[in-house]
């Protein structure tokens, strides 16, 4: 069947290539940060007594800036690239791409203000006050428009799946930020949630495993089932399995924020449900992880000689190993062992480094020549140092933060046949420095790759623009 030509030149990549770099300085910053509150839980003495660096108000800037800064704006970046290409229609407006773009930073840096000032609304991945939370909203709602009004004008029948996780991700991520922010402001920093106890810690972790679930998963699932097949250059695996992957991530993910508040006031029976829909959780998961992979059947050989494809493969390995993890997590009896230590923050990293990250770093490599009309980036080389140094570094992340927190877990539960507690909490924190030291290094060897990748795509934009546009081709993505 002959396809329509692809109005390559009439795309909007201008917005594209605004957030993919705004990624890259966004991702450099946002894990410059985490290194240096690593750093704070190897020497305390990095507080300098200085509140505004606190280890307390930088935690909250790293979270957010990784999360919203370096993950969304990869999910800007590709979702516009993504929904163009595929619906063979540029975006419908350029100035509310550009109000989307600048408002979206405009979000971050009051996030950062506010925080270093230590304004909070004391939420996890939710502590922005009301004034920034609603300006997001609005963003937000012209992200929507641009991104559905584009599919409507599409010049394809057909709607690529990819799509649909993008959608998903979209209309869930505002639905659950706009219920988790209701308040009642009473001055313009300040704001009375309108939950309270069990029913606000409710909403809170049903906004902040969604945060997990639709950001950070759908979101990023949507980025997968583009790139892995673009730059594999064979047909999704099975499109079939594709759509009932989405209908059924859909579907779980949502119910699964109790898991997140085991052997607390929530009532029982929601824990359970939190419990079961997570073990279900891993179907799909794992459903999605097998289509990515398998779509390399036959082209294998290729992991060899490309290290941008060994950046997407290796992240739906770890997608796969958290998403196995986080299931069994969320078992009451091994949470009353994990929940508090630092197995959660090994389990985050190895989602957050192994496969948000690596999937976007990977991504990035793919697309950053074509939004500027570059062949190909400036060096391979750099390319392979730096996918050495993001596994080397996750895996150290991890191993270090897996130790510790079973180390914790038990120490703390120790008693003694008077029924007394074996240990003290300080002798568990200092059980646990070795392992910070380590994490330390695994952080810092990823942060520096990402600076690496920085250097790369600065040099790959100063080199020439090619005579010819790489010639591009929707084989087998819709
Ligand atoms: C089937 C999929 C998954 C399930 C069932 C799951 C389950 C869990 C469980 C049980 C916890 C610990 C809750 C606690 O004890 O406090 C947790 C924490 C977390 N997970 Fe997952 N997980 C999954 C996948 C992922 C993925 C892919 C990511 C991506 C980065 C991720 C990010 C997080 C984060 C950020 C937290 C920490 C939340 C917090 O306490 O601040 N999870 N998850
Ligand atoms: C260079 C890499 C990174 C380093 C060194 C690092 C370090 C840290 C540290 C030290 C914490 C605080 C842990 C604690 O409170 O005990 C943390 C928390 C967190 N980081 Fe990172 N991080 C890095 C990259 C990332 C990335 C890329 C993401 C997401 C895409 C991410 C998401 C998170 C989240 C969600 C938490 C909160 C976890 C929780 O509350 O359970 N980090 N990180």
């Amino acid at each position: 069947m002959s396809r329509p030509a692809e109005p390559t030149a009439t795309y909007n990549y201008h917005v594209v290539r605004q957030f993919t770099i705004a990624t890259l300085l966004w991702g450099v910053i946002g894990m410059a940060t985490g290194v240096f509150i690593a750093a704070q839980l190897v020497w305390p003495a990095l507080n300098f007594d200085l509140p505004w660096i606190s280890f307390g108000r930088l935690r909250p800037i790293h979270t957010n800036l990784v999360i919203f800064a370096f993950g969304g704006g990869a999910l800007f970046a590709t979702s516009f690239y993504v929904v163009q290409r595929t619906s063979r229609v540029r975006l419908i407006s350029d100035r509310l791409a550009q109000f989307v773009f600048w408002g979206w930073q405009l979000a971050l840096v009051a996030i950062i203000a506010t925080y270093l000032l230590g304004y909070t609304a004391s939420k996890e991945y939710a502590e922005m006050i009301w004034p920034i939370a609603t300006w997001m909203t609005l963003v937000w709602i012209a992200y929507a428009w641009l991104f559905f009004r584009t599919i409507a004008r599409r010049t394809v029948k057909h709607i690529y799946v990819g799509n649909w996780f993008y959608g998903a991700f979209i209309i869930v991520t505002g639905m659950v930020h706009v219920i988790n922010h209701i308040s009642i402001p009473i001055s313009l920093m300040e704001a009375y949630p309108v939950y309270a106890g069990a029913t606000d810690a409710m909403i809170q972790w049903w906004y902040g495993h969604s945060v997990v679930g639709f950001i950070l998963s759908v979101g990023f699932l949507g980025m997968m089932y583009y790139f892995v097949p673009k730059r594999a250059e064979r047909p999704i695996y099975s499109y079939r399995l594709s759509i009932v992957h989405f209908w059924a991530i859909i579907a779980l993910y949502i119910w699964a924020g109790p898991h997140h508040l085991h052997y607390t006031a929530l009532p029982d029976w929601a824990q359970s449900l939190g419990m079961v829909m997570s073990i279900i959780l891993l179907a799909p998961s794992w459903g999605g992880m097998i289509n990515g992979m398998m779509t390399l059947s036959g082209a294998w050989h290729k992991l060899r000689t490309d290290p941008v494809l060994r950046f997407l493969v290796v992240a739906l390995a770890f997608y796969g190993m958290s998403t196995f993890e986080g299931p069994m997590m969320a078992i009451k009896t091994v949470n009353a062992l994990s929940h508090y230590t630092d197995w959660t923050i090994g389990h985050v990293h190895a989602g957050a480094l192994g496969w948000v990250a690596m999937i976007s770093i990977g991504t990035i490599y793919h697309m950053l020549p074509q939004l500027y009309g570059r062949k190909e980036m400036y060096s391979v080389g750099l390319i392979n140092a730096h996918f050495w140094m993001a596994t080397i570094g996750t895996v150290l992340y991890i191993v270090a933060m897996w130790v510790n927190g079973i180390t914790q877990g038990l120490m703390w539960r120790a008693v003694n046949v008077d029924g007394t507690l074996t240990y003290s909490f300080v002798e568990a924190l200092s059980a646990s420095h070795p392992g910070y030291v380590v994490r330390l290094i695994g952080g810092g060897t990823f942060a520096a790759g990402m600076l690496l990748m920085a250097v790369n795509c600065w040099l790959t934009i100063r080199q020439p623009k090619s005579a010819q546009e790489p010639v591009q081709t929707l084989q087998g993505v819709s």
